[in-house]
């Protein structure tokens, strides 16, 4: 049975309304690859996804271009509903889902009882309506900023932020900026073997005002073609570095580049909240262990009372291997939240990847499962339309686990 309350869209509504939505809305059950909504069609329901991951796809100058993905508990309809205009997108299931469909006239009938109903309402059109009116140039003027975050340690958050921003430079020929915020023990010099004679403390010592041009002259390229901001060459100059300076840099970059990726420190400090909030995307880096598995949980109910919409936070899970004594599933029910990557566990490919200072996606590894899942993870960011039926949590599972 479905518990709506346990959707964060209900939250401020009073029980006997969620109720009678109950009785109004629809439930239907669909297989992987089935488009719901088509670009153009009327939209008669407004959508929640219950279970499975939907890509909201838009046509552009010919192409398909995937803006975002909604994970259980996400909703669509609001900016063509709140506009009147027909389907803005194409809605497509990349796993076997549940989605919940609710009578427009039903929503439209809430967001005029409910002052805190409809100011949610509000507050996601106006985060979205820019993405889907504009044909998603918004995300093409400003690049992203992509951060890879936990308050435990050990997950994964440096050699995955480096290997991706390897990647989106290398391969996909995007202009990456990886930026080390862990400002005190940054890994990043270290594993892509950088000299540290440029970096953000050489940066905060500049004259204001702060310019593109200042910034380019404390970034480190690496032969793949990204660029790195690195941290001070002392832990002990870690607390010069201001939460406001570090603010307006990232503003700069995300100008600049199409791609900001930000690896952080594992604690939760007003550097941490402020990059979160800034944050187009948050990976939550996670592996199967039940203390990871808990503090992920309590970092996504902060990051939902803090109000960070939950389409910015996906969660991933890093080295997956076979038994793991925890089942993805149940993982997936306790966080009340899909697991949208998974990273296979490869110690004899990663290690020696480390202490080599070469990325593995810089290693001649085409088709292995390790660097298939680092390419899905870039082809998301860039927004490609995945090839049906290979972009699947449950295919790469198979994959990983060799099943
Ligand atoms: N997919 C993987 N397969 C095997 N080993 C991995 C994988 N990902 C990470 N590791 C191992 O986990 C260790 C921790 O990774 P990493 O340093 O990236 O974590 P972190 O989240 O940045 O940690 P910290 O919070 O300490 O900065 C690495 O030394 C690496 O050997
Ligand atoms: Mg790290």
């Amino acid at each position: 049975m479905i518990d709506l309350k346990n959707f964060s869209f209900f939250s401020t509504l009073p029980t006997r309304e969620v109720e009678k939505i109950k009785k109004a809305c629809r439930f239907n059950k669909f297989t992987s690859g089935t488009t719901i909504l088509k670009e153009g069609e009327t939209l008669e329901e407004f959508l929640l996804v219950v279970e499975g991951q939907v890509s909201v796809i838009k046509s552009h100058a010919g192409k398909k271009k995937t803006l975002f993905t909604l994970d259980p508990g996400d909703t669509y309809g609001e900016v063509e509903i709140l506009n009147g205009t027909n389907a803005l997108c194409t809605l497509v299931g990349y796993q076997d889902f549940q989605v919940m469909f609710i009578p427009r006239d039903f929503i439209l009938r809430l967001i005029g009882l409910y002052p805190g109903f409809a100011r949610e309402t509000r507050e996601l059109y106006s985060r979205r309506a820019p993405i889907l009116l504009e044909h998603g140039l918004t995300k093409a003027v400003f690049g992203q900023i992509v951060t890879f975050f936990n308050v435990k340690g050990g997950a994964g958050k440096s050699v995955m932020s480096a290997n991706t921003a390897v990647m989106l430079a290398r391969q996909w020929r995007k202009r990456v900026v990886l930026v080390d915020l862990n400002l005190a023990f940054g890994d990043q010099a270290i594993l892509l073997s950088l000299p540290c004679d440029r970096n953000i403390y050489e940066l905060s010592l500049c004259r204001p005002p702060l310019k593109i041009a200042k910034i380019e002259e404390q970034l480190t390229p690496h032969s793949s073609g990204l660029k790195v901001l690195l941290p001070p060459p002392s832990p002990e100059l870690a607390n010069k570095i201001k939460t406001e300076f570090v603010e307006q840099v990232l503003e700069i970059l995300r100008a600049n580049y199409d791609f900001v990726i930000v690896d952080t420190h594992n604690q939760l400090t007003d550097l941490e909240m402020m990059i979160l909030e800034m944050s187009d995307l948050i990976f939550l880096m996670m592996t199967m262990e039940l203390t990871f598995v808990k503090n992920t949980k309590v970092l996504l109910d902060l990051l939902q009372r803090l109000k960070i919409p939950r389409e910015k936070v996906k969660v991933v899970l890093n080295r997956a291997f076979k038994a793991m004594g925890l089942e993805p599933s149940r993982v997936e029910s306790s966080l009340r939240y899909a697991i949208s990557h998974f990273i296979p566990s490869e110690g004899d490919i990663v290690i020696p990847s480390i202490n080599a200072g070469v990325p593995f996606v810089m290693q001649r590894l085409e088709g292995s499962p390790l660097f298939m899942a680092v390419d899905k993870l870039c082809q998301r960011l860039v927004g490609e339309e995945p090839e049906k039926g290979t972009w699947n949590m449950f295919s790469l599972i198979r994959e990983v686990f060799g099943l």
